[in-house]
């Protein structure tokens, strides 16, 4: 397994990073580009491995997508343009390709296996399979269709009204998937808000989906036109150098074109609450989705509480808000956060684990973890896990070490960030 070692910083961050498309908005582009009728060209599209396996996926599916530099080009025919894939679809570490892909073929016609990672046979797939089976979806799989491989026959769909027993965009996704194709009016009710890029897209392409508080409704045998599609940068990426510059001395930094939809910007919310210096400039709203220019200073910092609503809309977010927690003033408490046991990783055990090898004061709670500000970090030997989020979070914790940091596995970071290192390094020059 690779092991890389990473140097403590002596001067604080300088410098503008352009931030890579966002993985949750480049999911969607490829899916809904299959599903409607059209050419769909993608712009700043991720690259990452996470994205290539949707990529790869809806090829199988007889879906014809070009890959230029600077474009994605997805020649769509509608729902009924997908056929029958003759090898299995492999969604390799990706939740949001399987959950996804899962609502939408729950309507399609034909017979379908998926599989996926080591890291996927362990996350929950009962979320989505119970009510795309109560739609009239034929799912199996291992423990009864809660982990893969998992098969599926889709075809008639009844609508839905559905309770959704957890905040999950991945699960609202896949049901409004399913239901664009039944035979009626759907109806989810979400336990909180989450990110809504979903219901952003079936605008993009021409369709109609209602929005009343938490209550969603979606009409089925809608036909989507194909659309071009402008990716913001990743606020689940933008989050590690917003981090790493508010607790490196002396630093200062522009992250170019991130992504500022308020579903995602949770992040936001707590640094300002904890003390951080940034400033926002909002490009043209004109966009389906805000994007802007973030421009962040060092500054001291203050613990905090982050729990309730604002939850999922940071979920990712939370590792490195944790390494943020180490260097704050006071005890910060992260709660209602037990989603975290079942991301790639445990990320409740595995960012408790790896950032208590570095010195800090953190423990693990039932549903977040509590972490003692003002610690020094030290060296070691840390691992990802295979989980590109605990990596990146592991090398922003490096800059701040006094020794050096031996990190195991960190190609785990390609899956949503293939540029990452670069990154980091432009910014320490
Ligand atoms: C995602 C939703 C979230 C998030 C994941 C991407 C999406 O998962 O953690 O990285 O693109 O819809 P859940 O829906 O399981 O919370």
């Amino acid at each position: 397994m690779e092991l890389i070692e990473l140097q403590p910083t002596m001067k604080g961050l300088k410098g503008m990073i352009e931030i890579p498309g966002d993985k949750s908005i480049s999911h969607r582009s490829v899916m809904f580009g299959s599903i409607a009728q059209g050419v769909t060209r993608v712009t700043n599209f991720l690259p990452g491995d996470d994205c290539l396996s949707t990529i790869s996926c809806f090829r199988k599916l007889g879906v014809v997508i070009e890959e230029n530099d600077n474009e994605l080009i997805i020649y769509g025919n509608g729902f009924d343009g997908l056929k029958e894939p003759d090898e299995i679809l492999d969604v390799g570490n990706s939740g949001t390709t399987i959950r996804l892909l899962l609502g939408i073929l729950a309507g399609r016609p034909f017979f379908s296996s998926i599989i996926g990672d080591h890291s996927i046979g362990k996350r929950p797939m009962t979320r989505v399979t119970e009510p795309l089976r109560s739609m009239g979806a034929q799912i199996d799989g291992r423990n009864n269709g809660e982990f893969t491989p998992l098969s599926i026959r889709g075809g008639h769909l009844n609508p839905i009204h559905y309770n959704m027993p957890v905040a999950s965009a991945q699960v609202k996704s896949a049901l409004i998937l399913a239901g664009l194709q039944a035979e009626g009016e759907t109806i989810i009710i979400e336990k909180a808000e989450s990110r809504d890029h979903t219901e952003r897209m079936i605008r993009k392409f021409g369709g109609q989906v209602h929005k009343n508080d938490r209550e969603i409704t979606i009409k089925g045998g809608q036909r989507l036109i194909a659309s071009d599609i402008l990716v913001p940068g990743d606020i689940s990426s933008a989050a590690f150098f917003l981090v790493a510059a508010a607790i490196v001395p002396n630093s200062e930094i522009v992250l170019k074109n991130v992504g500022l939809n308020p579903t995602r910007t949770g992040i936001i919310e707590i640094m300002n609450k904890m003390g951080a210096n940034l400033e926002i400039s909002q490009n043209e709203a004109d966009s389906f989705e805000p994007a802007g220019d973030i421009t962040i200073k060092t500054s001291s910092l203050r613990g905090t509480v982050v729990e309730g609503d604002v939850i999922p809309r940071l979920i990712d977010e939370i590792p490195i808000i944790a390494l943020l927690a180490t260097q704050a003033e006071g005890t910060t408490i992260i709660k209602d956060a037990s989603e975290l046991k079942v991301k790639e990783t445990n990320r409740i055990d595995t960012v408790v684990q790896e950032l208590t090898k570095l010195g800090a004061s953190i423990e693990a709670t039932d549903d977040g973890m509590i972490i003692h500000g003002g610690t020094t970090l030290t060296g070691g030997k840390v691992s990802s896990h295979g989980d590109h989020r605990i990596g990146m979070m592991l090398a922003i914790a490096s800059l701040l070490s006094k020794d050096i940091v031996e990190l195991e596995n960190p190609d785990a970071i390609s899956v949503s960030y293939p540029n990452f290192f670069n990154h980091l390094n432009s910014l320490k020059n």
